[in-house]
């Protein structure tokens, strides 16, 4: 069959996988491909059993996959192809040398560049959808015009904005599409070619442009304004609970007002994932950088607030359970970084779990998605944890439960039998305030919230 368009996607990660299957999916009259260096990757996106967890996204790849959809290893043989080239490859804090523990360690993206510069004989566009420090689009386009070949690049910045869990929704009925790109002719007219692809599901008005600088910046924006509202309601939490405060009327009262808006302030046991604290570090260093002190200083509170939060809900354990936790039997209830996800990257979870650990306590971990990540994280220092499925049998002989992620299977559990089950004084530690408390304490437990006064039997 002759497609309209051939388009490569270089990196089958959580972007990648998704996006580029919601492009075949509702563009039918172009070839999608997506290319990784990781081969147990792609033969994972070829089988039945996904690399990515996300709602619905099972139904979409099963209907384009061997269509216009394709997952292969072949990245020169995809750089060749294609006239739209997608590089969404992973761009981690570097962990070694200048910048290390804030900058974007970029090496993986650079390869990418380079790659692209070797193998392409004919003219591309190359669309980043990673997560890029601003300017990162002018490194890309000197190591494109290195080679001198007289073969035309044009760079475009297209961030991803889709969160985990929601990922084929928010691709789906996107907020926004954001394509940024050089104002000359031939970067509009690049832009115009990505606007077309779109639009094929996006309304018109919902894809917004912009030069490529602040495309660029954006997307660390983006994420440094949602990780802040999340550290903001979670400041206020620990004011709460030496208050006697409630933070879900507080969140309520703010989150009213039409100008903040009530979502995203759910007070939490810190914020997780792959992006917020990684997108915050980068933005304090492009701060840093340019010496803006002030500046860089304002947002990595935000990060300083989010490990307060999580350090704060470990101390809380300790102090209710009597100052020592050694040799007690701890479930955690939910090891994922949010919910409908297996993803634990940098999850709240993985922190306190070591935490414990620590402490000399016993933990039982369970999850309905992310036992699999959670052996990996806490592998080598797992001796004294075990990991179950049904939370109701992680629960038996347990001292205490800590809820880490707000699946929605925790919210209708059977919480009298789970209490039968446990030592007492039994204890629950709702890091995700999701739990009916009242209930749960006149079961008998004694019950510690966030941001509201505990419920206890003492
Ligand atoms: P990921 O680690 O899940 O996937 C990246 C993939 O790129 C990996 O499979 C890796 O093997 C591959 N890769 C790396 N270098 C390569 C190379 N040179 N050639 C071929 N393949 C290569 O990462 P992700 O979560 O999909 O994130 C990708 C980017 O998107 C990051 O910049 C991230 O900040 C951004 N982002 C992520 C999300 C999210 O929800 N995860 C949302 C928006 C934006
Ligand atoms: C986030 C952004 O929401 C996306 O727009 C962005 O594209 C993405 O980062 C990215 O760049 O990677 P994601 O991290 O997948 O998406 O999930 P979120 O829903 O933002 O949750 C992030 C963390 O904040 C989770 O640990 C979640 O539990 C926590 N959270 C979220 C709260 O503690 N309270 C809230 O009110 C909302």
């Amino acid at each position: 069959m002759n497609f309209e368009k051939n388009i490569l996607c270089i990196g089958a990660g959580y972007v990648g996988g998704p996006t580029m299957a919601i492009i075949a999916y509702k563009c039918p009259q172009y070839r999608v491909t997506v290319v990784d260096m990781n081969s147990e990757r792609i033969a994972e996106w070829n089988s039945d059993d996904l690399p990515v967890y996300e709602p619905g996204l099972d139904k979409i790849v099963k209907t384009v996959r061997g269509r216009n959809l394709f997952f292969n290893t072949e990245i020169e043989q995809g750089i060749k192809e294609a006239e739209i080239i997608f590089v969404s490859v992973n761009t981690p804090t570097k962990t070694f040398g200048a910048g290390a523990g804030l900058a974007a360690d970029l090496q993986y993206w650079e390869k990418t560049a380079r790659q692209i510069c070797q193998c392409a004989q004919s003219p591309k566009i190359i669309v980043e959808k990673s997560t890029l420090p601003v300017r990162t689009a002018l490194a890309m386009e000197r190591i494109l015009t290195s080679n001198d070949n007289g073969i035309r690049f044009d760079v475009l910045s297209n961030p991803e904005f889709l969160a985990e869990g929601t990922a084929i929704n928010d691709l789906e009925n996107p907020d926004r599409v954001l394509i940024g790109s050089r104002q000359t002719e031939s970067g509009l007219k690049a832009r115009d070619e990505l606007v077309e692809i779109y639009a094929n599901w996006v309304p018109i008005e919902r894809i917004i442009t912009s030069d490529t600088w602040s495309s660029e910046l954006s997307k660390l924006a983006a994420n440094a304004f949602l990780a802040q509202r999340i550290s903001s309601i979670n400041s206020i939490s620990a004011l709460c609970e030496k208050t006697d405060a409630n933070i879900t009327d507080v969140a309520n009262a703010v989150g009213t007002d039409s100008r903040v808006g009530n979502r995203f302030l759910n007070v939490s046991v810190g914020f997780g994932g792959s992006c917020f604290e990684k997108d915050i570090l980068n933005l304090v260093y492009l701060c840093q950088n340019y010496a803006l002190h002030e500046v860089a200083d304002y947002w990595a509170s935000v990060v300083k607030i989010n490990e307060y939060q999580k350090n704060r809900f470990v101390l809380n354990m300790i102090t209710a359970m009597f100052n020592t936790l050694v040799g007690k039997k701890i479930c955690l209830f939910g090891f994922a970084f949010k919910a409908n996800t297996g993803d634990t990257r940098e999850s709240p979870a993985i922190f306190i779990a070591k935490r414990l650990i620590e402490e000399k306590a016993e933990l039982v971990v369970t999850d309905p998605k992310a036992l699999k990540n959670a052996r990996i994280d806490l592998n080598g220092i797992d001796s004294n944890v075990s990991y179950m499925e049904d939370p109701y049998e992680a629960a038996v002989g347990c001292h205490a439960i800590a809820i880490l992620t707000e699946w929605d299977l925790y919210r209708n559990l059977e919480f009298e039998k789970i209490y039968r089950s446990m030592i007492k004084p039994a204890f629950i530690f709702d890091g995700r305030n999701i739990l009916d408390h009242k209930k749960l304490f006149q079961i008998g437990f004694n019950v510690f919230p966030i941001g509201k006064p505990a419920l206890t039997h003492f």
